[in-house]
């Protein structure tokens, strides 16, 4: 199994634009009501849930039972693996697509079947999958919109997988909802087969807290449940998550500003002559060609942080789309280094 190892330090004091985090940090609210109401109690104490699930289930619009809070979207996958997937059972992921999926996948001995997004705009491959699955099929796990393509799929898309899919698991990881405006939330009860996650650490900037949930019918989450850790979310985690969802003006302004900071940078890499795939999400791949490293590099150097996707689709780095200010400085010093 090749390990998973994402930059993990020397980070800070640079413009972040390579996680797709929140790049202007998380809501005030949320530290103001820390800094007054957290308590030495509240730490001695092993985490509960119960506000956290009822203020949570209230505000994604389904019952307290159709919901599990995680720690992060990655402990989501994990717990979906681990409750449907057995030695060499069948998953299928897409490529490129969410390092976690086929890491989980593999860590529990499954069978990964990798479906690679369309050449050229790097559509999802709607087609291909359906005629992939098989009665097999124990799990899919889709990106929508995706990490690092930005493309996206439809809800009847989705449906058509869902209805084809009788036997698997499917996860639509919505990570990026916020920028998309497309979710299967609402779809929940009409697919056995469905499950849906969401995160606290893009738009709401907490991906320090670790803090996710992921949604199915109540009786998948009960199995699902069984598979957790009884305390796997802290509690300030849990405490922030509660805050945040009561802030939408927060998220509703950071999504406005990103949008037109992504028509921003749509311009400027145009004007640069430099080729990208347009996205539903906070970060858009720009084709820059054999430099893809050394530009990563020297984009580095100045204090300015991109990822470097030519790995796994040659020539590409993914910028964040962070504010105006932060894409034209960005822009700036590419066409300092072009
Ligand atoms: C598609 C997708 N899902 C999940 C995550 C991770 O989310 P979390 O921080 O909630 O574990 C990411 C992070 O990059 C992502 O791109």
């Amino acid at each position: 199994m090749a390990p998973y190892h994402p930059p993990s330090s020397g980070r800070r004091n640079k413009l972040r634009l390579d996680f797709n985090e929140n790049t202007v940090g998380a809501s005030p609210h949320i530290i103001d009501f820390i800094k007054r109401y957290l308590t030495a109690s509240d730490l001695s104490i092993y985490p509960e849930y119960e506000h956290a699930l009822e203020d949570l289930a209230r505000h994604f619009g389904v019952q307290q039972t159709e919901l599990t809070l995680t720690n992060g979207t990655d402990e989501a996958i994990q717990l979906l693996i681990n409750t449907y997937i057995d030695d060499d059972a069948e998953v299928i992921v897409l490529r490129p697509s969410y390092a976690m999926y086929r890491f989980y996948s593999q860590l529990a001995g499954a069978c990964v079947e990798e479906l690679d997004y369309r050449a050229g705009k790097l559509a999802f491959p709607l087609e291909e999958l359906l005629e992939r699955i098989t009665p097999r099929t124990r799990a899919i796990l889709i990106s929508n919109p995706n990490n690092p393509t930005g493309t996206g799929i439809g809800v009847s898309g989705l449906e058509k997988i869902l209805r084809k899919a009788v036997n698997a698991a499917v996860l639509v990881d919505e990570a990026y909802y916020e920028f998309s405006g497309v979710t299967m939330l609402s779809r929940l009860r009409h697919h056995p087969n469905l499950f849906v996650s969401r995160t606290f650490s893009k738009v709401y900037g907490m991906a320090a807290m670790r803090c996710g949930c992921l949604f199915s019918q109540a009786v998948n989450m009960a199995h699902v449940r069984k598979a957790q850790s009884p305390y796997s979310v802290n509690s300030l985690a849990a405490m922030a998550a509660r805050i945040a969802v009561q802030d939408p003006k927060f998220v509703e302004d950071y999504v406005t500003e990103v949008l037109a900071a992504r028509e921003l940078l749509y311009v400027g890499l145009e004007q640069l002559k430099i080729p990208y795939i347009e996205s539903q999400a906070n970060f858009v791949l720009g084709q820059v060609g054999d430099r893809a490293v050394p530009i990563r590099d020297e984009l580095r150097e100045r204090g300015v942080l991109v990822r470097d996707r030519s790995y796994e689709l040659p020539g590409y780095l993914r910028f964040t789309v962070g504010t105006r200010d932060q894409i034209q400085r960005l822009l700036d010093e590419l066409e300092r280094i072009w």
